[in-house]
């Protein structure tokens, strides 16, 4: 092939300045990963040290990807205890350093807090004794659906002190969807605030709750924390939070856990069905997070990390609670939103606190990008050592704005491809190691094996200059282990399409530098501002609406959350669709689910393009709603081929 007039990629080297200061140069990525894949047992074996274990491990790796016996352990033998990693081993060193930034929602209303490990070491003990005294024992699961407020983390250390098992609910979702997974993990306690503050708004959690657990045994207690002293109700299962902790001991000795004892189970949607307990352990995980956000990162001693996500996504788990603290840093937790009270939040934050590394998301940054220059602009951003993005693939131009507005052009951007499954990061560039590219996720961090499949066959793809499905030949550390109560769904979920891998559900490139670049979903999950959305669910709840008879929801391009939501409905028999349905319908999923799951766009489908067998052709819906009809393809297995025209002529999206 002639490559002469190929226009050249930008890449941009490490500058000198970088490489000297971090841990992981050019040289020392291809030796250690060379050696983390040759020799797991040995490579791992060196990096479980970074954990403080009570009774040291002896095995390493034990992991099967084999069919019908999918099992992964990690360290099987050791004991430790998660919160005692993050607090308890740090307090002879570094008890008055800020463990946490917590910056509040209104800038104006309240003041930052700076919590030490001291503090942090007393609080996550009052809550931890509190949990006991409601009857939390060890192997409970207790639903955590809190703002963004100190609590939360301690609500995340207190369960890991007593070896609970939490599961955090973004405090966007509905009732419905706090009920199901209060229900899904027979939750024993569900801890929540009166009210969320977010963006000036607030939302009443209390009162969410109180309609969730409706729907749930009467047994589960709810632990109330005060956030703005709003208005709620209050009914027997109701515990003050604060009052509790008030009373509780600031002592409360951490628990025994097995490496392979689960420390929290994460919901997240499928390309089927509703969304699944994803269940993370203790050893490999904290072994894996705390890794990847010094090596990633940078993190080095003394460092102000920020990552803007809200710790109900496993983002906010891995990089604002267990990997920073794990590593002894300072992290900040943000309650608000990056526009509020204006489009200079999140740099006002980095200025105010000096932020070493800031961790986002693309949508973020897009969003942030149109307000303008100027925001970015007024603030002393001159901390700022690199910048990572996650959640979905990042535009080229978004990239560029990142690199020259924020960084300067002198901040490394980290552009990590990971998953709620996955516990950390797979793909990323290092700082000091890599020629970045602007919207590639690069290369594999230690231990990470992928692999390019041709899609149907299965095959395994050699050679650069390819592209297939993304999977991952062997185990790494901070891999999920089940999902929760349902086995086989893992293994059908992740194991069974290429058999002897993890199936990501994500496309991929790979270049002919052998750089990797994430093309997408290649299922039924769509990615709204980097949160994943199954289509099923999103029909499952329009569906249950009387009006509507059938549905089908499918991703299209959207400038600002890289999907956007586009539903077709075909009404019931007599029903006329009316923008008043429209906008019924829309408040219909955002009550059922959340607000993330409100269709951008709805569609009224007479019909939809369904096969002769009844399998609706979602390929053709997804072609007509991204504007792309001339390329429908084959049409002619079609029940009725009519149906299509109908569809384009009255498309929603048209550019
Ligand atoms: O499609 C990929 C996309 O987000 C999916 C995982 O979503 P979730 O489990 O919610 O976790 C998000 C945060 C870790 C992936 O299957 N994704 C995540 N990061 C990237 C990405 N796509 C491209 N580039 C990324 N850096």
């Amino acid at each position: 092939m002639n490559t002469q007039n190929q226009p050249k990629l930008a890449a941009f080297p490490p500058s000198a300045e970088t490489v000297k200061r971090a841990h992981v140069t050019a040289d020392d990525y291809a030796q250690m990963y060379a050696a983390s894949v040759s020799d797991p047992e040995t490579f791992w074996a060196d990096q479980g040290k970074r954990v403080d274990w009570m009774t040291p491990f002896t095995k390493v790796k034990n992991t099967s990807f084999e069919p019908g016996n999918i099992d992964i352990r990690w360290f099987e033998d050791g004991t430790l205890n998660v919160s005692a990693n993050c607090i308890d081993r740090h307090l002879e060193t570094r008890a008055d350093q800020t463990a946490i930034i917590w910056e509040p929602d209104d800038p104006s209303k309240e003041d930052a807090q700076h919590i030490t490990y001291r503090d942090l070491h007393a609080s996550v003990c009052k809550m931890a004794n509190v949990l006991k005294e409601l009857g939390v024992e060890k192997g409970d699961r207790v639903v955590i659906y809190l703002p963004m407020i100190p609590e939360a983390a301690y609500a995340m250390l207190a369960c890991a002190r007593i070896g609970a098992i939490h599961s955090i609910v973004f405090a966007g979702f509905s009732p419905d969807a706090l009920g199901a997974r209060i229900n899904g993990c027979d939750a024993k306690v569900v801890i929540t605030a009166d009210h969320a503050p977010r963006g000036g708004r607030e939302t009443p959690l209390k009162s969410n709750t109180d309609a969730a657990l409706l729907h749930c045994k009467d047994s589960v207690k709810c632990l109330v924390v005060k956030r703005t002293g709003g208005q709620t109700t209050w009914t027997d299962r109701d515990y003050d939070c604060n009052a509790l902790m008030a009373d509780a001991s600031a002592e409360c000795a951490p628990a025994e856990m097995n490496a392979e004892d689960p420390l929290f189970i994460l919901y997240t949607s499928g390309s089927t069905g509703q969304p699944k307990g994803v269940v993370h352990t203790s050893g490999g995980y904290l072994v894996y997070a705390s890794m990847t956000h010094e090596i990633v990162f940078d993190y080095q001693d003394g460092d102000v990390f920020w990552c803007t996500a809200d710790v109900g996504w496993v983002t906010g788990h891995s990089y604002i609670v267990y990997g920073p603290l794990a590593n002894g840093a300072t992290t900040i937790m943000f309650e608000g939103v990056p526009t509020f009270p204006d489009a200079g939040r999140f740099w006002e934050v980095c200025a105010k606190h000096k932020v070493n590394q800031f961790y986002t998301a693309p949508t973020a940054i897009r969003a942030l990008m149109g307000a303008g220059n100027e925001w970015v602009e007024k603030h002393d951003l001159s901390d700022l050592r690199l910048l990572g993005s996650v959640g979905e693939p990042i535009n080229p131009e978004a990239w560029n704005w990142y690199n020259e507005v924020v960084g300067k052009g002198k901040c490394p951007i980290v552009d990590t491809f990971w998953q709620t499954e996955t516990g950390g990061h797979m793909l990323t560039p290092l700082p000091g190691a890599t020629t970045l590219k602007p919207g590639a996720a690069q290369q594999p961090f230690f231990g990470v094996q992928p692999v390019v499949l041709e899609p149907t066959s299965g095959e395994v793809v050699e050679g650069n200059g390819v592209e297939g499905v993304l999977c991952i030949a062997g185990s790494w550390p901070g891999q999920m282990r089940t999902v929760w109560g349902d086995h086989e769904r893992f293994e059908k979920t992740y194991f069974s399409d290429y058999k002897g891998y993890y199936f990501s559900g994500d496309g991929c490139r790979r270049d002919e530098d052998g750089d990797y670049w994430i093309t997408g979903r290649v299922d039924d999950v769509i990615n709204v501002s980097g949160h994943r959305m199954g289509t099923a669910e999103v029909e499952s709840a329009l569906v249950a609406h009387a009006k509507v008879a059938e549905s089908a929801v499918v991703g299209y391009p959207h400038d600002v959350k890289g999907q956007g939501i586009y539903a077709y409905v075909t009404l019931m028999n007599g029903e006329e669709p009316s923008d008043e349905l429209r906008k019924e319908l829309e408040t219909w999923v955002r009550t059922e689910i959340g607000p993330i799951a409100k269709p951008d766009l709805i569609q009224w489908a007479p019909g939809l393009p369904k096969t002769r067998s009844g399998k609706i052709m979602r390929r053709i819906l997804r072609k007509i709603a991204e504007d792309d009809f001339g390329a429908l393809g084959d049409t002619s297995t079609l029940a009725d081929p009519s149906v299509v025209d109908d569809l384009i002529e009255n498309r929603m999206n048209r550019r």
